[in-house]
């Protein structure tokens, strides 16, 4: 058996992204609503707990990276705003049901581009399509039927967090979290 090699020259990485987390009502709402659109048909749902919308996905970081992450986080001035879920959908080729806005709200842009400008002086590479706001409700999903339209559900979003998803993918750690802030005048 090998043995772990502390002194090895292979740097810790942690697998990192920012993202929203609903309140835990909300949470549980959106995955009963998954158990409705999957009736009869499969898909894994994302147990409430995890239900949350990704705002950079970082991938597998080191140290010095997740401190110039930080940095950049700190230094984002947004303002609190109403994200409002009110789109149930199936992105078929993945597999993947989600909800989001019929409509980004434009501080959700802008959170989302200063994220990246700031992760970019880290040597972020953003990604190239267009950002698709949507939190994940299953994965596999192979629905039966049209997915249903839905309530529209007010979501007061007024702050972002560092999270990390733990080697097995299933666990995800709040590592820190910020305040939107109103730019300081
Ligand atoms: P998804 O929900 O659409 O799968 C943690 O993995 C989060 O980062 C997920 O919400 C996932 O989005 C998102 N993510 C974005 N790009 C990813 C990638 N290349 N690999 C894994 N997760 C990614």
């Amino acid at each position: 058996m090998k043995r772990e090699d502390k002194s090895s020259s292979r740097p810790e990485t942690q697998r990192l992204f920012f993202a929203l987390w609903p309140p835990a009502e909300l949470s549980r709402e959106l995955y009963q609503l998954a158990g409705s659109a999957l009736r009869g048909g499969t898909g894994r749902r994302v147990a409430p707990e995890n239900i949350h919308l990704t705002l950079a996905f970082l991938g597998s970081v080191d140290a010095s990276f997740r401190v110039c992450a930080e940095q950049a986080a700190a230094a984002i001035r947004a303002t609190p705003f109403t994200l409002i879920l009110e789109q149930m959908g199936n992105w078929s080729k993945s597999g993947i049901l989600w909800v989001g806005p019929n409509l980004t709200p434009p501080p959700l842009l802008r959170l989302v581009r200063e994220l990246n400008a700031g992760l970019a002086g880290c040597g972020y590479e953003a990604e190239q399509r267009p950002y698709a706001a949507h939190l994940t409700l299953a994965r596999k999903a192979r629905p039966r039927q049209a997915i249903p339209s839905m309530e529209p559900r007010p979501w007061e979003i007024d702050r972002f967090h560092l999270v990390q998803s733990h080697a097995d993918g299933v666990r995800y750690e709040i590592l820190r979290s910020w305040p939107l802030n109103s730019p300081a005048t």
